[in-house]
């Protein structure tokens, strides 16, 4: 198939439910193929990662917005979302990032374990208490969307009261990150992205009057310090992507990893025995269905990647979820085997925009996963889980699950 046909396939609703069979008819192409006048597709681990390094590449700009998205000023999703460090080039990136970056350091996510078992223990209590007479509970409801919101919001000083506001406006403004979007989603995107802020707004004008210790305190903190470090928008942009950024994506690792483990019963064993396998496990639940599957970049100058030349001006579409199950770097890449060496997945990018709550995503995974399985040993489908229709954040609207009897 043509890559412009199989671009067209992807972005089709099968193909955003199941992109897999699409990324190996766009490999048939080579690990960077061209799909358009300057416009290309790579699938390949080893160059998905180069790219991703390469100081020639950067985020969308301004000027292509202008180009490719008219009137987008207009739209406060994507304006919103263009102010923060993961749609901005350096040195703003770099000021941005560095401003939030003293809340993820290994030590801090360290110290928050117990957060997170604590809030684990808590939510399986409730599945357990729901599903107690063998009614279904929906996992993402129960447990995959109020971890992560959880925890983030710890992180920012959320209050916990406010925790159940999130869910539709992160849904809706995440829109914005599909390589295509209608009016009407882009419009929902906008409806997301004011609640957004304004709830934003006023706890930022909470937090002015009265500080405390928490990552929205230090950043309106570095606001206030002449401006200069850290404008009013980029303030409220940051803490809209550190909430959404911070809750969606772990949302789906969660929901994905569960029905991966469910589907494998063997090593979904190995891992109740052995709690201290979760690193790998998780790594490889990463790298098996990503919870994020592309991003792209814009190249400042021309280079030359996966034999391909591609001309200053070029727009590159990274498939992060085909990079994945590159055959070149994973033998039998469509195969669950936590027990890979050097798993290394691209779902969290790489370089300068890598992901700064790395960290904090594996963690929750790492304790979630072997906490269910050791408290719900009968865990089990109870249906068929039902995929959202989006292609960049890959991951369930449902997902029934039968609880068992407790351990
Ligand atoms: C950036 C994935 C969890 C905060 C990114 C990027 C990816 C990613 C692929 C880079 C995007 C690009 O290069 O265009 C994931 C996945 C997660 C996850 C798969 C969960 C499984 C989190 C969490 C936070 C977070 C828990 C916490 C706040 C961020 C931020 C950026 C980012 C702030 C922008 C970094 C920058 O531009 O310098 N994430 N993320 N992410 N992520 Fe995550």
């Amino acid at each position: 198939m043509d890559p412009a046909d199989a671009l067209a396939e992807l972005l089709s609703p099968s193909g955003r439910v199941n992109p897999y069979p699409v990324y190996e008819l766009l490999r048939a192409h080579g690990p960077v193929t061209s799909a358009g006048p300057v416009f290309f597709v790579a699938t390949g681990y080893e160059e998905v990662d180069a790219i991703l390094r390469d100081p020639r590449f950067g985020v969308l700009d301004d000027a292509l917005r202008d180009q490719f998205l008219p009137g987008w000023r207009e739209s406060p999703a994507v304006l919103s979302i263009s102010r923060s460090m993961l749609r901005t080039n350096p040195p703003d990136h770099s000021r941005m990032r560095r401003l939030a970056a003293g809340a993820f350091t290994p030590r801090r996510i360290a110290a928050m374990r117990d957060v997170v078992v604590a809030q684990a223990d808590e939510l399986i209590d409730g599945m357990l208490a729901r599903g107690r007479d063998g009614d279904p509970v929906d996992f993402m409801d129960d447990f995959a969307y109020p971890l992560p919101v959880g925890v983030i919001c710890a992180l920012l000083g959320v209050p916990t009261a406010d925790r159940g506001l999130f869910r539709r406006w992160a849904g809706e403004l995440t829109g914005v990150l599909e390589p295509e979007i209608s009016p009407a989603e882009l419009a929902m995107a906008d409806r997301g992205a004011t609640e957004l802020r304004d709830y934003f707004t006023e706890l930022v004008a909470a937090r002015r009057r009265t500080p405390t210790d928490d990552l929205t305190s230090a950043l309106v903190q570095a606001h206030e310090t002449g401006g200069a470090r850290l404008s009013g928008d980029e303030l409220l942009a940051n803490l809209v992507v550190l909430l959404v950024a911070g809750f969606e994506t772990t949302t789906n690792l969660l929901g994905n990893g569960l029905v991966v483990l469910l589907q494998h019963p063997r090593e979904a064993a190995a891992l109740r025995e052995h709690p201290e396998f979760a690193p790998g496990y998780v790594d490889e639940l990463l790298r098996y269905d990503s919870p994020v599957q592309l991003t792209s970049r814009l190249s400042t100058e021309s280079s030359r990647h996966g034999g391909v030349d591609l001309p200053a001006g070029s727009w590159l579409m990274l498939s992060l979820g085909a990079a994945n199950r590159d055959p070149r770097r994973y033998p039998e890449p469509e195969r669950f085997d936590p027990w890979r060496p050097q798993i290394h997945p691209l779902s969290f990018g790489a370089g300068p925009h890598y992901c700064l709550g790395a960290g904090l995503a594996r963690l929750e995974a790492q304790v979630a996963f072997p906490q269910l399985l050791r408290r719900l040993p009968g865990l089990a489908l109870a249906g068929e889980p039902e995929r959202r229709v989006r292609l960049t954040l890959r991951g369930y609207a449902t997902l029934p699950v039968t609880v068992g009897d407790p351990a």
